[in-house]
């Protein structure tokens, strides 16, 4: 078969507009983006009758098969990203997260042997969990080898926790190298305290994790990270915001002109912490992640920073667990596996509540699933949208195509999906990666190994990545504009 495809009859959506267009693929890339666009002899062509034509997903925030808390997260590299392509996803970034004492590099190689088998395309941040001359000097190396983003884990104390002193040390290295940094930002010694009060005290069930991370442990430590990063210069993203005490200090740090950026979930965006009260533990189990779910009052917040531009992306933090794993913890809390999945169900929950009910227009959609993550992490124009030289990574979006999300029926590896029974309207009819339909009329054809690594450059120097900032926030503005109309 040829491997020029046209689709006719859509709307093409960006991050800055939306238009009737045609798109042409040939091989790997789009060629031409346009009205009315002639099938080449031999072309396949694909009438999407007025469906969305817009860039792939990508999730730049998951744990595929990554070794936690004593267990392993159950999605794999194919499974995990096969499942994503169902749901409109054609790129992960995942986390490289070496043991405390392991040279990076190594690191980096177990994760490319994990992620060959990926099917869609992947990128890999670094985490720093341990701090050393050599770390200092592999940073460099890691970043030559396309790695250009480096991950801190502020909680998870006698496990992957760094302190003050090596986020400064590395903040330091990561500007020199123009990488990007993020943080888990909780604070971690607070976090173990109050986890080891409330266990002191009985509460051993999975209701006391909320109590042991309050927003406030969130917002220290969100405010403490920008605070470093302001003063020594770098950019940083603050990955899974679920609080207002965590978004007020991004918020404030752009207003004073930091390059600083939020990422939302998808799961704190629709769950509260009520899941943490129900009577069936293993429920309540499987909703066990950092940051918890919050209150209603903070997820409104989280869905004005969406809208305001605070926030620039939506993510999962993908990492599942089975109910035997999240078992582990059965008889105390703290041993329950952190993690929740959503990479199959990310793109429609959030079309869904947010395009569906007007808080969010289309072409935002696609600058919070993708564009924004692809400027901010340095693999745009070649992800991120659908003009001519980028990668054929394609989502055909079906506004109105319906579903009921279930674990009987994903294809996410796993026995629970935390959004279970939920009916979103809005869904991936079908799903390209780099020319390759994976996903068509509800079936999946993925193929292990197609997906490839996806290199990311540093910035060139610190005013580049600023300027990135404001091309971020510029759309989300205009946009707003075509709601309230
Ligand atoms: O609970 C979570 N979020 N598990 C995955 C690891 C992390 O903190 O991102
Ligand atoms: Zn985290
Ligand atoms: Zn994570």
């Amino acid at each position: 078969m040829s491997d020029t495809t046209l689709f006719r009859g859509g709307t093409v959506v960006t991050a800055e507009r939306s238009w009737r267009a045609d798109v042409l693929i040939a091989g790997q890339k789009v060629v031409a983006v346009g009205d009315s666009l002639e099938a080449p002899i031999g072309a396949r062509t694909i009438d999407v009758g007025g469906a969305l034509v817009m860039p792939g997903g990508i999730d730049p925030h998951t744990h595929m098969e990554l070794p936690f808390m004593g267990t392993v997260s159950k999605d794999d590299f194919y499974t995990g990203t096969a499942a994503a392509a169902s749901g409109g996803t054609t790129m992960i970034i995942d986390f490289v997260i070496p043991a405390p004492g392991e040279p990076l590099l190594h690191a980096l190689d177990v994760w490319r042997d994990r992620a060959a088998k990926a099917a869609t395309d992947y990128s890999f941040h670094m985490a720093i969990t341990w701090w050393s001359e050599l770390v200092r000097e592999e940073m460099a190396r890691v970043v030559k080898q396309g790695v250009s983003s480096f991950k801190h884990f502020m909680a998870y104390k006698g496990a992957i926790m760094v302190d003050d002193a090596t986020l400064v040390e590395s903040f330091i290295r990561a500007r020199d190298l123009g990488a990007i940094c993020t943080v888990h930002a909780e604070h971690g010694d607070l976090v173990a305290h109050l986890q080891g009060e409330l266990f002191a005290r009985g509460i051993t069930g999975p209701e006391a994790h909320p109590l042991s991370r309050p927003p406030e442990v969130e917002g220290e430590a969100s405010n403490r990270a920008l605070r470093i990063a302001e003063v020594i210069g770098v950019p940083l993203y603050v990955v899974h915001t679920s609080c207002s005490d965590a978004m007020d200090p991004i918020a404030r740090a752009q207003s004073e002109g930091q390059c600083a950026f939020g990422e939302a979930l998808i799961q704190h965006l629709v769950i509260d912490d009520s899941v943490y009260r129900s009577p069936d533990w293993n429920f309540a189990a499987h909703h066990v992640m950092s940051p918890p779910f919050r209150s209603r009052e903070h997820q409104a917040a989280l869905w004005r920073g969406l809208q305001c531009g605070t926030l620039s992306v939506v993510g999962t933090d993908h990492c599942v667990f089975d109910s035997a794993q999240k078992h582990a913890g059965h008889d105390d809390f703290r041993k329950i596996p952190n993690g929740t999945g959503g990479i199959e169900d990310r793109m429609s929950v959030l079309w869904h509540f947010g395009v569906g009910t007007g808080r969010l227009t289309p072409s935002e959609f696609v600058a919070l699933t993708s564009t924004n993550a692809a400027r901010i992490f340095n693999c745009a124009p070649q992800k991120g949208t659908l003009q001519v030289g980028s990668d054929a990574d394609i989502v055909v979006w079906d506004p109105k195509r319906t579903r009921t999300i279930s674990a009987k029926t994903q294809q996410q590896k796993n026995d629970f999906n935390v959004f279970e029974g939920l009916t979103v309207t809005g869904n991936a009819a079908i799903t390209m990666s780099r020319g390759k339909i994976l996903w068509q009329n509800d079936r999946l054809e993925a193929k292990q190994g197609w997906g490839q690594f996806v290199p990311r450059k540093p910035f060139a120097d610190f005013t580049q990545a600023l300027a990135l900032r404001h091309a971020i926030a510029a759309p989300t503005a205009v946009a707003r504009k075509e709601v309230h109309r």
